[in-house]
């Protein structure tokens, strides 16, 4: 892709002084994971993501005219109303790196305020549904003040956006599926945004639940960004490149075929490769924590007796997404009440399910 479409032709300096946007974005599960990255932000393999729809970032922008133009980014930013260091200084590093695609803001300083749907320190990875909402708060900004960026463009430049400020947040801006990075098997796949893929879901997905077991709300002990850093290099980086490869040529079949019980092995296996790679780097991390593994194993055991059909995905970290169609709600919810909750910090779990990815907040 060409991503000079994302620069603006021309900066036009009369019009709007103050302005307000406000929008919602999601976050999203990987059932083939994105673990590795090449030059700035360009996955080393693609990834395939449910976009979820409870949990979700709310972000609005107030835009006001800077009485002078200058090259500085100026921005203010609340978290759930209060000043917050670690978040300004990655959004102050992303707005720095976007510039040229958003060279508005020589025009206009920012009031920024976010708030997430769910918990605070719940241990959930808050980056994919912050970029993502930040993003589409920018292009719907400027949207306004050129209004012949086309829609489709506008909806690309949000998942590219969101990409440069964290990866998988690129994964977030439709639903309820989307694939980012090059894959010969998906037409419309791209390296520089994430795109829905070119398929008809089964029925059997429709309403997907995905049910967080909040394990360990604690901070990850390997942020994403060194996670990542990690696989260069790697003994077996090489090999699970085209393992993902492969995940992602099978799962394209079975999203099609709804063939649940081939979707548990390539889903379940892709996540504990992941952590595979995390143990298995130098240094090495352990993510899961001795309740994860509980839970796995309680899943199995379960699952086996009752045939429901639950799968497990995990992501960076110790806490569990249980997936599972929509009309096994009711028996799931038993087993995640009976059987789960006692692993879980404080008896805590997300109920969440497929979305459709960003929207206006009016
Ligand atoms: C394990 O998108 O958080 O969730 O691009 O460095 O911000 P950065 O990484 P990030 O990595 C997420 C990795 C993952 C798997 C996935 O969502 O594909």
């Amino acid at each position: 892709m060409n991503t000079k479409i994302f620069v603006p032709r021309e900066l036009k300096t009369d019009g709007i002084d103050e302005e307000v946007v406000k929008w919602r974005s999601p976050s999203n599960i990987a059932l083939v994971k994105y673990w590795g990255k090449v030059g700035y932000q360009i996955p080393a393999n693609p990834s395939i993501s449910f976009t979820l729809k409870n949990s979700y970032t709310e972000t609005e922008i107030k835009f006001v005219k800077k009485e002078t133009a200058n090259n500085f980014i100026d921005f203010k930013l609340l978290f759930e109303g209060k000043k917050n260091e670690s978040f300004s200084s990655r959004v102050a590093k992303f707005l720095e790196d976007i510039k040229v695609y958003v060279p508005f803001l020589k025009l206009y300083s920012l009031e920024i305020s976010t708030i997430n749907s769910f918990p605070h320190s719940s241990g959930i990875a808050s980056s994919a549904s912050g970029f993502s909402a930040l993003s589409a708060c920018l292009v719907a900004f400027e949207k306004l003040i050129n209004p012949e960026l086309m829609n489709i463009t506008a909806q690309k430049k949000v998942s590219f956006l969101s990409r440069l400020g964290s990866g998988s947040a690129c994964r977030s801006v439709e639903g309820p599926l989307m694939i980012w990075g090059r894959h010969q098997n998906y037409r419309l796949s791209d390296n520089e945004v994430a795109v829905t893929p070119d398929l008809v879901l089964n029925d059997v997905f429709k309403g997907f639940q995905d049910t967080i077991l909040l394990v360990d709300k604690g901070a990850k002990s390997v942020s994403s960004t060194v996670g990542h850093s990690l696989m260069d290099g790697h003994p077996f980086a090489k090999r699970r490149f085209e393992q993902a490869n492969e995940h992602l040529a099978e799962m394209k079949e079975i999203l099609q075929n709804g063939d649940l019980n081939r979707f548990a092995e390539i889903v379940e296996n892709d996540a504990l490769t992941l952590h595979a790679m995390m143990m298995t780097s130098t240094p090495s991390f352990i993510l899961m924590k001795p309740n994860t593994l509980l839970v796995l194993e309680a899943i199995k055991e379960h699952r086996e007796k009752s045939g429901l059909n639950m799968v497990f995905t995990l992501d960076a970290g110790a806490n569990v997404h249980l997936l599972y169609p929509l009309s096994q709600k009711d028996k799931v919810m038993e087993f995640v009440k009976n059987d789960l909750v006692a692993y879980c910090e404080n008896g805590h779990y997300i109920c969440d399910e497929l979305g459709t990815g960003i929207e206006e907040v009016n």
